[in-house]
């Protein structure tokens, strides 16, 4: 079968633009991508959209209108298309058995009934959207009993793109991971789909796998991922103690072609929506598989992240004196990394907590997350709303948040914040100056120069210095 309509059901930070390149790169395939959000999909039809990614509004302009769409009418695309992507989120259920823990699957189930009622003839259903391992059994379980056609291939396709690079990486990927069922039936699917990435992804790049192996090694990636962050920001709190430069250990044990140096820059904490979720995921999966020890080693993963968040304002607090009550704060960042607006389990939605709740002004800048986003995740997290109306305010850029405040947080990595007029910050601060780089990135030598007291992720006193 040569694939010529696709559906895809979420239009997400990875259903649009994973569909965006797939339509660019293929125009005699026509993409529908349908989401039940209204909202969301007037903004992919609009200038403004949704999701901010560099590069992104180049490829969705070229092929909007032509051989992409965007709507809400989710069960006639379904109806026409040979491939449907489900591309829902699957966030940490928050209720019931393996609350806390386990993927709330809710939405791909509402889904994959969804596709059973309305496919008409054969159809390849995809799995983009991060499972636990074995989902597509239950999906084939639900598609085969509430269907009369019943001619269904399901396959496994993880997204392994990362936000703020997501067209680099769609465009020129890594790998392709494509999962199915190792029958006739199953492989012939599997080539169809392999099809639609040859038209420009190299063959070499494109890995088929069973689907039980696909399913799995997106959350493995993402735990190898989120593990060396955890490990190199367990080290910066030994630098600190030690004198050592995690930076610069970094950098050293980066050099040996077996550690590679990638991921290997310590921060205030990994966030984005996929690293912790993943993680318990794969701990609850090992739990419900009977392998105790295994789950306990990838939960310290998660534990030294969120150590690793309250290491940090704690920090803030106690270099204060031990109180930040009325001072104002300048932040800098809210979006879980630059080039995003992403915020979801973003550090800064912890930090922000943490210096509101002991009582500080907080007057904080974001170049790209809208402020509603903002209230609702520190809302989310417990805020109480008269602090949000009375001690966070939002500034429109960062030399307002920073004047006469007691100290400058930076909590997102973007380019902006490495060049700002750092005298002029500090004529217009309180004194003394402090500034806490959760992503060392401020030029440390010029500030400490100008008067900062500036505090840097894993970075004690040199022998010397
Ligand atoms: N965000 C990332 O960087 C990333 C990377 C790789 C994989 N993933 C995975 O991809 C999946 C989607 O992530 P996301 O970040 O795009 O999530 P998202 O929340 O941005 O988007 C999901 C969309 O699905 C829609 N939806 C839910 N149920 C629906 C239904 N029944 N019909 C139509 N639309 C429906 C929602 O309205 C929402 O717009 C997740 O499983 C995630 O783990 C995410």
């Amino acid at each position: 079968m040569k694939v010529t309509k696709i559906c895809c059901i979420g239009a997400g930070y990875v259903g649009g633009p994973t569909m965006a390149m797939i339509a660019y790169k293929c125009p005699h395939i026509t993409v529908n991508v349908v989401d039940i959000d209204e909202k969301r999909i007037a903004a992919w039809n609009s200038d403004q959209l949704p999701v901010y990614e560099p590069g992104l509004d180049e490829v969705v302009n070229a092929c909007r209108g032509k051989n992409l769409h965007f709507s809400t009418r989710v069960r006639e695309n379904i109806r026409a298309a040979d491939v449907v992507f489900v591309s829902v989120g699957t966030p940490t259920k928050t209720y019931g058995a393996g609350a806390g823990r386990a993927a709330d699957l809710c939405y791909v189930e509402s889904a994959a009934r969804m596709i059973a009622e309305e496919a008409e003839g054969p159809t390849i259903v995809v799995e983009k959207s991060t499972i636990p391992v074995r989902t597509a059994e239950a999906m084939r379980t639900i598609l085969e009993s509430n269907s009369q056609s019943g001619m269904f291939q399901v396959l496994s396709n993880p997204e392994f793109l990362a936000e703020g690079t997501a067209v680099q990486d769609m465009e020129n990927p890594d790998r392709i991971l494509i999962g199915g069922d190792q029958t006739h039936e199953g492989l012939a699917a599997i080539a169809c789909l392999v099809d639609v990435y040859a038209n420009w992804v190299p063959r070499e790049k494109i890995l088929t796998t069973n689907t039980w192996s696909s399913e799995l090694s997106k959350l493995v990636a993402n735990a190898f991922l989120a593990q060396r962050i955890s490990s190199i920001n367990s080290i910066s709190a030994l630098c600190e103690k030690t004198g050592a430069n995690v930076e610069e250990v970094a950098r050293a044990i980066g050099c040996d072609s077996r550690i590679g140096s990638k991921f290997l820059k310590s921060s205030v904490g990994f966030g984005g929506s996929c690293f912790q979720k993943d993680i318990l995921n794969l701990v609850y999966l090992c739990e419900h598989f009977g392998l105790p020890d295994v789950a306990k080693y990838w939960n310290e993963v998660i534990r030294m992240n969120d150590w690793q968040k309250s290491r940090f304002s704690q920090n803030i607090v106690h270099t204060l004196f031990n109180t930040v009550s009325g001072k104002k704060i300048g932040v800098l960042g809210f979006a879980f990394k630059k080039d995003t607006n992403d915020t979801r389990e973003s550090a800064a939605i912890y930090v922000v907590r943490d210096l509101l709740m002991e009582n500080a002004r907080v007057s904080l800048y974001d170049p790209k997350v809208r402020r509603e986003t903002i209230l609702q995740d520190l809302a989310y997290v417990g805020v109480p709303e008269h602090l949000l109306a009375s001690h966070l305010h939002f500034a429109s850029d960062a030399v307002t948040a920073l004047d006469q405040a007691h100290a400058m947080v930076v909590l997102t990595e973007w380019d902006e914040f490495r060049h700002l007029d750092f005298a002029s910050i500090y004529q217009r601060m309180v004194k003394p100056a402090f500034a806490f780089d959760g992503r060392n990135v401020l030029p440390a030598v010029k500030m400490r120069e100008l008067g900062f007291q500036l505090y840097c992720i894993g970075q004690g006193k040199s022998p010397g210095g």
